[in-house]
């Protein structure tokens, strides 16, 4: 039986804090909307206690599309960033805090210099105060990968016992590889099953060492329920496990990992072109799934098997996320409607008529020069024109 794994969209919190990924209220809006066609469980839209800005785009974000789906944002263990989330999230329909605290001896003695069990206490004091507001807390032992594992589950113990209700298990340097954090999630979820097994295991990997989403898989084959992704993996340093890559490797080896995401895939490239676009944040072309080349054969072996049957070099179909597989060559002779097609296509929206009209105006230019004009020089054409404005 396949078991359904939750999907948590983080690019509007760990995604954003990238530098130069920063988007305004407007665009963050805009890019939770597209979160919700792609149909993510949840989505963790900020860090209001840092910015009236953040504040401001969690609450529009709960407001306007915290219908369906949940919205949670970060807080310290602390009571004013509790608040904040509370204040910023309350209108949505199923609202939950995260709370953040560090159970490594490198965090509990160079960051907070306490002592543990001063530190597991302002966890637990952290959750009750969540849970007077909220019935739905997750509490985040950040670098669970380092820490001492009797410590670790001392924290996870005494919070679930405090109220929390989902417990994450974060990879926050990317130091882990597959097997030792299966065994980690493992462990803990044998454990956790004891307890409370009501409350829901989660997982969250940084990609430091390209291991973000092996790792992912290897928490969802021992027990994690839940998974913490970017979109085309954006986020701190080299970025957390991207969000494509997990739906993918659902749907093509469900039968060995007897899970399902319910993400609407044929999404996911939309999904990716709009942060790209927003961002200005390019993806590698040869990124799985949603790079430029991900789905494009040009070896002349490769071709003649494709054309026989598609199977023989394919695993998935670029259909399957949102890819149209026949690409419209434009030429001077293509009208606006043809062009404000490819537009769409590519996760680009026409704006007003104005905005438009240069835009077709420059198509027609490159058009004129190049003779055939492929997504590609769409692409490149509406990036360059964004960045100018
Ligand atoms: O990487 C990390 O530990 C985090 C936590 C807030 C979950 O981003
Ligand atoms: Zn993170």
């Amino acid at each position: 039986m396949s078991r359904k794994i939750w999907v948590l969209d983080t690019t509007l919190r760990d995604g954003e804090q990238v530098p130069g990924a920063k988007l305004n209220v407007q665009q963050k809006v805009e890019f939770a909307r597209q979160l919700q066609q792609l149909h993510v469980d949840m989505i963790e839209a900020g860090f209001p206690a840092s910015s009236a800005g953040d504040f401001q785009a969690v609450q529009e974000i709960a407001r306007t599309v915290g219908r369906g789906i949940s919205v949670t944002a970060l807080a310290r263990a602390v009571k004013n960033d509790i608040d904040s989330v509370y204040e910023s999230i309350k209108l949505a329909e199923n609202p939950f805090i995260h709370i953040v605290l560090g159970t490594s001896n490198i965090h509990v003695e160079k960051k907070f210099s306490r002592s543990r069990d001063a530190v597991l206490e302002m966890g637990v004091d952290a959750v009750k105060y969540a849970r007077t507001l909220l019935p739905e807390v997750q509490y985040s032992t950040e670098d669970a990968s380092r820490s001492e594992f009797e410590y670790l589950w001392r924290t996870i113990e005494a919070v679930v016992k405090a109220g929390a209700t989902i417990i994450n298990i974060p990879d926050t340097v990317g130091y882990a590889v597959p097997e030792e954090f299966g065994e980690l999630i493992r462990k803990i979820h044998e454990r956790l099953k004891n307890l409370n097994d009501r409350v829901m295991l989660s997982v969250h990997c940084h990609n430091d060492l390209g291991m973000a989403t092996a790792n992912t898989l290897s928490a969802i084959k021992n027990g994690a329920e839940k998974v913490e992704c970017t979109i085309n993996g954006l986020g701190e340093r080299a970025g957390n496990t991207s969000l494509e890559e997990i739906a993918m490797a659902l749907k093509v080896r469900e039968s060995f990992y007897q899970s399902h995401t319910d993400l609407n895939l044929k999404e996911i490239m939309r999904t990716s072109r709009l942060l790209t676009y927003l961002t200005g944040l390019d993806v590698q072309v040869n990124k799985a799934i949603t790079g430029e080349n991900a789905f494009a054969h040009s070896s002349g072996i490769h071709q003649d098997g494709l054309l026989k049957n598609k199977e023989v070099y394919e695993i998935m179909s670029p259909e399957d996320v949102g890819v149209e597989s026949m690409e419209l060559v434009l030429t001077a002779r293509s009208g606006r409607h043809a062009f404000k097609h490819v537009m769409e296509k590519l996760g680009f929206y026409a704006g007003s008529t104005d905005e438009f009209e240069g835009l077709f105006a420059a198509f027609l230019r490159m058009a004129d020069d190049k003779k055939e004009v492929y997504d590609h020089d769409v692409f490149a054409l509406l990036s360059a024109a964004r960045k100018q404005s």
